[in-house]
Parts: structure tokens; sequence; C-alpha cells
């Protein structure tokens, strides 16, 4: 599976759902993820994501392992996104800004 990761927190610019073939994105308040039971590892939405917040599971950022079980966890939770809609106004400045977790709202 592919997973989202941290810098997607706060700039969520959803590029990435447009080209997923299976619509695992979920979205949340201020974070996208991806349902782990539905990515066929395609590789399309990697290169989309103008925060460079996807990775393959076996690939993801020292650290931020826990994200799969977020993603997960999440998926369960939040809605299905399948269409880009406007980042928020301040997605800019808040693209790779460390210790973005705390602010991840559920
Ligand atoms: Fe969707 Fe493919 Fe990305 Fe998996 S790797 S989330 S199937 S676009
Ligand atoms: Fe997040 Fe990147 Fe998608 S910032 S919403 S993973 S395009």
């Amino acid at each position: 599976t592919f997973v989202v990761v941290e810098n997607c927190i706060k700039c969520k610019y959803t590029d990435c759902v447009e080209v997923c073939p299976v619509d695992c994105f979920h979205e949340g308040p201020n974070f996208l993820v991806i349902d782990p039971e539905e990515c066929i590892d395609c590789t399309l939405c990697e290169p989309e994501c103008p925060a460079e917040a996807i990775f393959a599971e076996d690939d993801i950022p020292e650290g931020q392992e826990h994200f799969l079980e977020l993603n997960a966890e999440l998926a369960q939770n939040w809605p299905v996104l399948t269409q880009k809609k406007d980042a928020p106004d301040d997605a800019d400045e808040w693209n790779g800004k460390p210790d973005k977790l705390k602010l991840l709202e559920k």
C-alpha cells in the first residue's frame, strides 16, 4: 500500500485523489489518508503530491512508520474524496513545516 505522511497535514492539496483508479483516499478536516485495504499499489498518486507526502509502505521516511497504522485507522472513519478541491489558503506556508502531527484534526 501507499501511505500519506505528516507533510500532508494542513497542506491537503488533493491532487492525489484525481489519479487514484480505486478511489481509496479518505478526507478529514486537515489531512487525507489512503485505505490500505483498497490501494492497489498503482504508484500514480506519489508524484502528484506537491508536498511529497505520499510514500510506498516500504519507503516511509524514518520516524513516520506509524502513519501506516494511522492511515488504516482514519480511513475507517472518514469519507472518500474523489475530486480535487481548493487547498487551504495557507497551504504553501505549512508545506515542509516540522512537527505537524500535533495539529492533526480527527
Ligand atoms: Fe490509489 Fe494507486 Fe495511490 Fe494506491 S498507489 S492510493 S491505488 S493512486
Ligand atoms: Fe495531501 Fe499531497 Fe494529497 S498534500 S491531499 S497527499 S496531494
